[in-house]
């Protein structure tokens, strides 16, 4: 068969509607900064950082030059049993900025992959310190993890789980920590909740024995299932169980990591220090794949100390580990993020963003907005019998008027790169608030 170039039949899209797409396709052909282009010229304001990635906005100069320069001088290096200089740097550089001694770095390509090589690690650790039992993963209701079978299982959205058989043999899931009923309109961190967390205990743990145990996994704020902001209390009540009973704490940072709440990472938002940290997306800027897990070097050191010498310790690792145009896209967003103060802007920004996007409550439907740092949710009241039609029409919508937004169900999530000026921020709500009059009409 010839390939045709205009067809769009061979490409199987991910997370797409992909006969919708199709028969209407939206296509982007270049980015700069706070913008996309569109193939037939127009520009679009970028209210989701890509997909929660573009921290620093898009294509920019530092992170593109050290791209170039990297694939001229060294286009891949063996990911096993040999090493390249960046990839050295950038975990040192990482270890700096992760919380408490979480002092080492696993590197994978994606999200998805640092959940599985987190869940992996927590297995064997248990397993090094002779307590191979603990294998119970807990995560949580409405958790995103990425798509690989471990994050589906520890994973709490239905429709990601049901057509793939029984997946990871022992999972259990707490309850998620968002009720309109207690919390909806809240800005910042909700008081109401932070109970939630002793499920583990008197649920989970009493099911299960803690013995069993080995790992909960948590996004500190979750952001696919439609940015469900953690109530006051509630990761330090995970934290002290968890160290109460010997189980392994895992944030998910791969959204929440490189100023998205502010802080370099949510763990600093909150002041809580868990044993791992997977990270991905903003680590590059979305420029390169790239995804790491952030260990605590006791764990790092009990897996590696239980091998004999001169012996592979974790039988883990892909073939693109720390791949030389990655760890170069990371070094030079991190340069950027440091240059620019993109962490502090992101925080001195939040409470104009705060602001601006609760003007939206008087919008059509709109039954619960929601916000912590750069990021926001906007529930909008389903359709009777047609969950997730409004938020799609509003998506259209916006994307008509020249704006990015991304929907989960009927909830439409806003996570702008951070380097967003108050003007585009009264752009971006603006023309959100005109695609909500215009989706409550029809
Ligand atoms: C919290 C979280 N974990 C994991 C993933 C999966 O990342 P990836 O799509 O890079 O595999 C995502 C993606 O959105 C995520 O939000």
């Amino acid at each position: 068969m010839k390939p045709q170039d205009d067809k769009l039949d061979a490409y199987w899209m991910p997370f797409t509607a992909n006969r919708a797409f199709k028969a209407a396709p939206r296509m982007f052909v270049a980015a700069k900064d706070m913008h996309y282009v569109t193939d037939d010229g127009r520009k679009v304001l970028d209210g989701t950082s890509g997909l929660w990635c573009v921290n620093a906005g898009h294509s920019r100069p530092r992170i593109v030059e050290a791209v170039k320069k990297q694939v001229e001088t060294m286009d891949y290096s063996p990911a096993f049993q040999m090493g390249h200089p960046s990839a050295f740097r950038l975990a040192e550089r990482l270890a700096h900025m992760a919380p408490g001694d979480i002092d080492h770095v696993f590197y994978c390509n994606s999200g998805s992959e640092a959940v599985d090589t987190a869940l992996k690690i927590a297995l064997a650790y248990h397993r090094a310190r002779g307590e191979g039992h603990r294998n119970v993963m807990v995560g949580r209701e409405r958790g995103y993890h990425g798509a690989g079978f471990g994050g589906i299982s520890v994973g709490g959205i239905p429709a990601n789980r049901k057509a793939f058989g029984s997946l990871l043999p022992r999972v259990d899931h707490l309850p998620h920590t968002h009720n309109p009923k207690e919390n909806a309109f809240s800005r910042g961190q909700p008081a109401w909740g932070a109970h939630l967390a002793d499920e583990l205990e008197t649920r989970i743990i009493a099911l299960h024995d803690a013995s069993n145990i080995a790992a909960v996994i948590v996004e500190p704020m979750a952001g696919s299932t439609g940015v469900l902001i953690p109530p006051q209390g509630y990761l330090e009540r995970l934290r002290q169980i968890c160290d109460k009973h010997g189980l392994l704490l895992i944030f998910d940072e791969v959204i929440t990591g490189f100023g998205r709440l502010g802080p370099c990472f949510a763990a600093d938002a909150v002041g809580v220090v868990p044993d791992m940290i997977t990270i991905a997306k903003g680590i590059t800027n979305g420029t390169v794949p790239m995804g790491a897990v952030l260990v605590r070097r006791g764990i790092h050191d009990a897996v590696v100390n239980s091998a004999p010498p001169g012996m592979v310790e974790l039988f883990h690792g892909y073939t693109y580990s720390g791949h030389p145009l990655a760890t170069a896209a990371a070094e030079a967003a991190l340069d950027t993020f440091e240059e620019e103060e993109l962490f502090k802007r992101a925080q001195e920004l939040a409470p104009y963003f705060e602001q601006a996007v609760h003007t939206l409550s008087e919008m059509p439907n709109v039954i619960d907005i929601r916000n912590m740092g750069l990021v926001a949710g906007i529930e909008l009241e389903s359709k009777p019998g047609k969950p997730a039609e409004r938020a799609y029409n509003a998506f259209l919508k916006c994307f008509e008027k020249g704006l990015l937004v991304r929907t989960t169900g009927d909830i439409i999530a806003l996570a702008p790169p951070l380097i967003i000026s108050k003007a585009q921020i009264d752009e971006l709500v603006g023309m959100l608030g005109d695609a909500l009059k215009e989706a409550g009409r029809d």
